[in-house]
This record gives C-alpha cells, sequence and structure tokens, in this order.
C-alpha cells in the first residue's frame, strides 16, 4: 500500500498500524508512505531486507522483529537515517548497532502507560476472583445452583500489592491498586530513583488525605513501601506485578527459587517482557501450587507457550493485548512516525532510548 508516491522521502512502515493521523503527518511532510501488507505474522530479516530495497529514508518496525546488525546495515546503505519501533520496549532492537550505522532509534512511551497498567489490574482482578475459570464453568452449563463455596477467590482490599519495576507503567498500576482497590503497596526497583518514589512523594497530600479519609470512615489506611530486596516484595506481596525493562539483568528475574519465595497463594502478573520469567519454572509451580495464580500477556517464546501452560487453570493467558485500546495504538503509531520523521527531517526526535 503506497500513499504519496511522489514524495521525496520513502518511509517503510513493516506493518498496517491504527488510524490514518501518522500517514497524514508522513504525507504532509514530503514522504512517500509504503505499508507492508504481507500476510504473515512475523517477518523475517529477508523479509525486511527486500522492504528496505535501495532507497529507504525511515523504517518503522515492530517487536516482532530482529532489529540488529544485519538490518541497521541495510538500512544505512539504502540512505536511512531513522528507525523507530512502535512499542515502548526495544528490547529486539541493538541500539549499539544502529549506532554503528548512524542510525537513530525511537520507541513510543507515555501513550501506552494507562492502557498496560490497565491490563495488568484487569488480570489482577481476574486471577484473584477466578474469573475466566468462573466463565468457563458457566458455558460448560456446570452451574447448578448457588453454593458458599462456588468460585471463593481473594478480596484485594487490605491486601498487598508487589510492584517489580517501578518506571511509569509500574507506577501507573500500583496507582490503581492503591486508590482504586485500597491495597497496601511494596515497590522494588533496581534504579535508586523511581518514578513511582516521585509520584509517591509528589502525590504524598493525596495519598495522605486518603488515609485521613480511611482513618474518618473507620478504615485502616493504606500503607506503602520501598522494599530494600527484591525477596522483601516475594515474600511480604500478596500480588504481585512486573514492570521491568528486558535486558540481561532481567532475563528469568522470577526464577524457581524466587517462586519459591512467594506466598502459597500469590498471584503473578506479567504485562512486561515473557523472558524476565522462566516459564518452564512457572508451569512447575503452578502445577505443584494450584492456589498460586498467574496472568499473563507476554510469553518466553512469543508466540509459543510452554508446554503444559495452556492446561493450567491457575493460569489466565492473553496474547500480548496490554497495550490494546484504540487511542493508544493511534498514539504509539503517531509517534513512531514523528520519530521517523523528527530524524529526517532534523527535527527534534520525539523519544529516542539513548538518549
Ligand atoms: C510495548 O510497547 O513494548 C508493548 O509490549 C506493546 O505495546
Amino acid at each position: 500500500e503506497v500513499w504519496n508516491p511522489n514524495g521525496k522521502y520513502r518511509v517503510v512502515s513493516t506493518k498496517s498500524m491504527p488510524g490514518t493521523r501518522w500517514i497524514n503527518l508522513l504525507v504532509q511532510q514530503d514522504c512517500r508512505v509504503e505499508i507492508c501488507t504481507e500476510k504473515k505474522t512475523i517477518l523475517s530479516v529477508e523479509d525486511i531486507i527486500a522492504l528496505i530495497g535501495n532507497k529507504c529514508d525511515g523504517v518503522i518496525g515492530q517487536l516482532t522483529e530482529d532489529w540488529g546488525d544485519t538490518l541497521f546495515s541495510a538500512l544505512s546503505k539504502a540512505g536511512g537515517k531513522a528507525f523507530s519501533n512502535m512499542a515502548v520496549g526495544y528490547n529486539n532492537v541493538d541500539v549499539d548497532a544502529a549506532n554503528k550505522y548512524g542510525v537513530a532509534v525511537g520507541n513510543t512511551p507515555g501513550v501506552l502507560t494507562e492502557t498496560t497498567a490497565e491490563l495488568a489490574a484487569s488480570l489482577s482482578l481476574a486471577a484473584s476472583r477466578r474469573i475466566v475459570e468462573a466463565d468457563g464453568f458457566m458455558r460448560a452449563g456446570l452451574y447448578d445452583g448457588w453454593l458458599p463455596h462456588l468460585f471463593v477467590g481473594n478480596l484485594l482490599k487490605g491486601q498487598t500489592v508487589g510492584v517489580i519495576g517501578a518506571g511509569r507503567i509500574g507506577s501507573a498500576y500500583a496507582r490503581m491498586m492503591i486508590e482504586g482497590f485500597k491495597m497496601n503497596l511494596i515497590y522494588y526497583d533496581l534504579y535508586q530513583a523511581t518514578r513511582l518514589e516521585k509520584f509517591v512523594t509528589g502525590m504524598s497530600d493525596s495519598i495522605f488525605s486518603y488515609g485521613q479519609f480511611l482513618k474518618a470512615s473507620g478504615e485502616e489506611p493504606v500503607t506503602w513501601k520501598r522494599a530494600s530486596s527484591m525477596d522483601e516484595v516475594l515474600q511480604v506481596a500478596d500480588v504481585i506485578s512486573l514492570h521491568p525493562i528486558l535486558d540481561k539483568t532481567t532475563y528469568h528475574l522470577i526464577n524457581k527459587e524466587r517462586l519459591s519465595k512467594m506466598k502459597k497463594e500469590a498471584i503473578l502478573i506479567n504485562c512486561s517482557r515473557g523472558p524476565v520469567v522462566d516459564e518452564e519454572a512457572l508451569v512447575e509451580h503452578l502445577r505443584q501450587n494450584p492456589m498460586f495464580r498467574v496472568g499473563l500477556d507476554v510469553f518466553e517464546d512469543e508466540p509459543y507457550m510452554k508446554p503444559g501452560l495452556a492446561d493450567m487453570k491457575n493460569a489466565i493467558v492473553v496474547p500480548h493485548i496490554a497495550s490494546a485500546s484504540k487511542w493508544t495504538r493511534e498514539g504509539m503509531a503517531t509517534l513512531a512516525a514523528l520519530n521517523v520523521l523528527g530524524k529526517i527531517k532534523g527535527y527534534p526526535t520525539w523519544s529516542n532510548p539513548n538518549a
């Protein structure tokens, strides 16, 4: 699919993306926009080299693609100056290789913060109240009347939510769980000053008045705490949500040993990246601990799940949809287009993970 065929700058998008704002922005700035219409979901390096061709000023790509030395070399040979992932995560991008070939790299933070946090919150609720299991039970025609023990789950109010990775998304999630469900908070981040800290400090007045309000209505105020170690979060929290970036330090951050430190009835949520969790160890843990529950949006070898995971009743699995709201996906497409356009035209790029 080609827009503005006579445009001066050739910009390729490896996928069709929601909305038309991103296309209009590029077209108005003299770009010829080519959108790949290939039906297969995951493009290979060879497919993308063919798309880049001999002349290409910039590419908007996806997290399913392997942007390493080969692709950045091809893009640079074609005169390309910019690449943007249509994602905030960029573990699929070798930023050093991009630097080596003089290609600027962009990502799309900000517009997906609340949407992703909302999915983490949805999975937390769905897991604690066993919504997916109960839905399956109804559809199977098994409901034959109200029973005191039927699908009894946990009350989030007064329980402790543990956030690992207190950046933009982790902070938004923490806020939803504190303010929305009156949970206590414990969080851990590898970095000293986290966004959650800024949120907590910046919002201390409102948390304080909220605490006062709860006290006045005879309820316990919500407490929050930065943990001194990740183990503390694992041991204390009832619901643990993972929000780190994926790099060498966070690969298999949650492994067999760390799973064994969590409460037997804990809930683990992962909307970050699959390899942050050792999925084989997780399947085994779910098997051994039927009251332990998990809500997963991401998987170690996407699009596949490790054997056994799909059979586990105590697991909720969804296909990497945390950012999938219309507003967010259009925003991500627009930011990605602006990243590429900014570099081609010499405007400041909107978002560059190098910066
Ligand atoms: C991202 O942006 O990194 C998400 O995984 C997809 O929205």
